[in-house]
């Protein structure tokens, strides 16, 4: 079985499984040969410069199964008799931790005390606090948890939203009405079609005054133009790991608006999320060899 995978760590991982003939090819090297015969393909955590090319020449595809939550790239050009699986679970420790370290970041000010820091000066002040503050998470799948898990001590209300509403769970329709009630707003949503520019002005006008929007989904999620003139006024501040345009050109005007803290799309790339999507690959494998259902399976209801 013909597999393609992004890492040496992936090829050592599989080595022990009979059958499996790995090819590594993380998107910056020369292709491997034979990619008409690629069976299996694990992409890259960065996308590979021609995702609808390179799938369309993979014509014995049976399995695309990411490293990352979001699937976007390859849910489009799937080709038929291809099965796309994400790695929903991967990147939960990393994604939630990175969310709770920039909620706090920007709320007590880090970014502002460090400045004042390298020129030397005792900035003295008060900042706001997450303690009694609510906490809106757009988007409530296994990160949302994960987030809501890390949250436990702060002593904050958690409100969740998400596409269908469940116990305990608003659904997507309430999000006007609970968007003025929250001091940060965390996106976790994927990008589909229907998130597209979620973030609108509209969305943004409806936030209260001093709230922070967290974004550690993806950038397309949110109308940077809309966003930046929020961050302008000084009304509303912003934690973003994911930006529109991705990677973040250099004087693009969201460097320098005020009340952005900006992290290069690093939530899920530390040593947890290599861990666990090391296991997850193995497992999974080891589903589709054996030919067991597979698990985390891209639906319509993605
Ligand atoms: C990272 O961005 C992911 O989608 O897992």
């Amino acid at each position: 079985m013909k597999t393609w995978v992004p890492s040496d760590a992936v090829a050592d991982v599989l080595s022990d499984m009979p059958g499996v003939e790995c090819a590594v090819y993380d998107g910056t090297t020369p292709e491997p040969e034979g990619i008409g015969e690629v069976e299996v393909w694990v992409p890259p955590l960065i996308p590979v410069p021609d995702v609808p090319g390179t799938l369309a020449r993979m014509t014995s595809l049976r399995l695309v199964q990411t490293v990352t939550a979001g699937v976007e790239p390859y849910r489009p050009h799937l080709p038929e008799g291809a099965t796309l699986c994400n790695a929903r679970g991967v990147h939960d420790a990393g994604t939630a931790e990175w969310a709770v370290g920039a909620m706090i970041a920007v709320l007590r000010e880090f970014p502002e005390f460090t400045d004042a820091q390298r020129r030397g000066e005792w900035a003295y002040r008060h900042t706001a606090v997450l303690a009694d503050s609510t906490v809106l998470i757009v988007g409530y799948g296994s990160i949302g948890a994960a987030l809501e898990r890390r949250l436990e001590g702060f002593e904050v209300e958690v409100v969740r939203v998400a596409r269908t509403a469940r116990e305990g769970v608003h659904g997507l329709a309430e999000l006007p009405a609970l968007l003025p009630r929250a001091d940060v707003v965390v996106l976790l949503v994927p990008a589909t079609p229907d998130t597209a520019g979620m973030v609108d002005a509209a969305f943004l006008g409806r936030m209260r005054d001093g709230a922070v929007l967290v974004n550690a989904a993806r950038g397309g999620i949110v109308d940077t133009d809309a966003l930046i003139a929020e961050l302008k006024t000084g009304r509303l501040r912003a934690a973003l790991d994911v930006t529109a345009p991705e990677p973040l050109p250099e004087g693009h005007p969201l460097w320098s608006a005020p009340g952005v803290l900006i992290t290069p799309h690093v939530a899920g790339s530390t040593p947890a999320s290599g861990r666990r999507m090391l296991r997850l690959i193995k497992a999974q494998l080891s589903r589709y060899l054996a030919g067991q259902e597979l698990r985390n399976v891209i639906t319509d209801s993605y």
